[in-house]
């Protein structure tokens, strides 16, 4: 019987997307350093919690951090806080942002938060949006890069624009910052500059920064502590999170000085589709390590091709594709540290296949 998509990528000896698999290895490199002395953090407190928080607090160039299990968590939260700051139970967001679409409502079931949809579904947030918002909120967020529209970014003169524009009237800016170290080459700024412009800022530690789960929550001291009290009420202050701290901090160091790497690959990889016949990348120069690879055609037309690529070169393009439309399909690419190990005689090779495969059943 024939493979399908994912069991055809799953034994292929490279992929072009990500870091090493998720496996156990992961948890067990980044601890083999450690000193088995080293004590537990216990709810929140302890040395192991605490120089993590400083360090990433520094890096952001905010006033305090703290760790939280989830981005989920931390971003509502988050939000929460700046409702209650002004006792107006509205916020603003992008159509697609994580909390919309993969939060299965928290914000509105947890916390009776009302959300305004800004921009719509295929560009990011302008500053005409911003200031064309007929309705009092109390925070906006901004989700830089913009994931679910393939890692797409405002100009840095737009966000410097609406940052003004919500200090001048009194609305927080949050910062939906899970690939923040990932749009850092494109923009040509430092975290902590980009960080300057919001009130309260999140990071993923496990995205393009590899750890095994978690997420830091930055701002001022009031806002930090009181995202304690929240973060203990939902449940995420675990006794111990070492685990993905210590994970976090190893794949912080290992992995931050390279997004540089990642975003020059990625606009090489980029390009390498955009040549294909029926493929178009968005954004069409990537901003990022991460882009979209849009199929001008219907997914049980494309896999099938994508199978026999993976089965003739070894080399894994993506395990799935989504529908985008009845005739057309997508999938992501970020890329990590699989892709330089990839040989460039082995990419070329993928590539004329492809083209080869989709000209003949064209
Ligand atoms: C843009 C964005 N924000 C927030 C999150 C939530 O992160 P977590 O999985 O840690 O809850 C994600 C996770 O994919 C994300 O992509």
């Amino acid at each position: 019987m024939a493979k399908n998509l994912a069991e055809a990528f799953k034994p292929t000896s490279y992929k072009i997307s990500g870091h090493t698999p998720r496996n156990v290895q992961v948890l067990k490199h980044a601890l083999e350093q450690v000193d088995g002395e080293m004590l537990s953090d216990l709810y929140g407190k302890g040395e192991v919690i605490e120089n993590f928080q400083h360090k990433m607090a520094d890096f952001l160039g905010k006033e305090a951090a703290v760790f939280f299990p989830s981005g989920t968590m931390a971003q509502q939260i988050a939000l929460r806080i700046w409702a209650d700051e002004k006792q107006v139970k509205r916020v603003a967001y992008h159509p697609l942002s994580h909390l919309e679409i993969h939060e299965e409502d928290g914000l509105k079931e947890l916390h009776h938060i009302e959300t305004v949809l800004l921009a719509d579904e295929t560009r990011v947030i302008e500053l005409e949006d911003v200031t064309g918002l007929d309705k009092e909120i109390a925070c906006l967020l901004l989700e830089l890069p913009q994931r679910e529209i393939g890692g797409q970014l405002p100009s840095y003169e737009t966000v410097e624009a609406i940052s003004d524009y919500c200090r001048k009237r009194k609305i927080r800016l949050h910062l939906d910052g899970a690939r923040l170290l990932e749009i850092l080459p494109y923009y040509q700024k430092s975290a902590a500059e980009i960080c300057a412009l919001f009130d309260s800022v999140y990071i993923s530690m496990y995205k393009g920064l590899g750890g095994v789960a978690g997420a830091i929550l930055a701002g001022d001291v009031s806002f930090t502590e009181t995202s304690k009290v929240w973060k203990r009420r939902h449940g995420g202050d675990l006794i111990s999170l070492y685990p993905y701290i210590l994970s976090a901090d190893y794949y912080f160091e290992k992995y931050k000085e390279k997004m540089g790497h990642y975003y020059q690959d990625a606009l090489q990889l980029a390009e390498q589709f955009n040549q294909c016949p029926y493929i178009s990348t968005l954004p069409e120069t990537p901003v990022s390590n991460m882009f979209h690879v849009h199929l001008a055609k219907p997914k049980d037309e494309i896999e099938p091709i994508l199978v026999e690529v993976y089965e003739e070169t070894g080399v894994g393009l993506t395990s799935y594709t989504r529908e985008s439309g009845g005739e057309a399909c997508y999938f992501e690419v970020s890329i990590g540290d699989g892709y330089g190990d990839l040989p460039k005689a082995a990419l070329e090779e993928t590539f004329t296949l492809l083209k080869e495969k989709l000209r003949d059943r064209g």
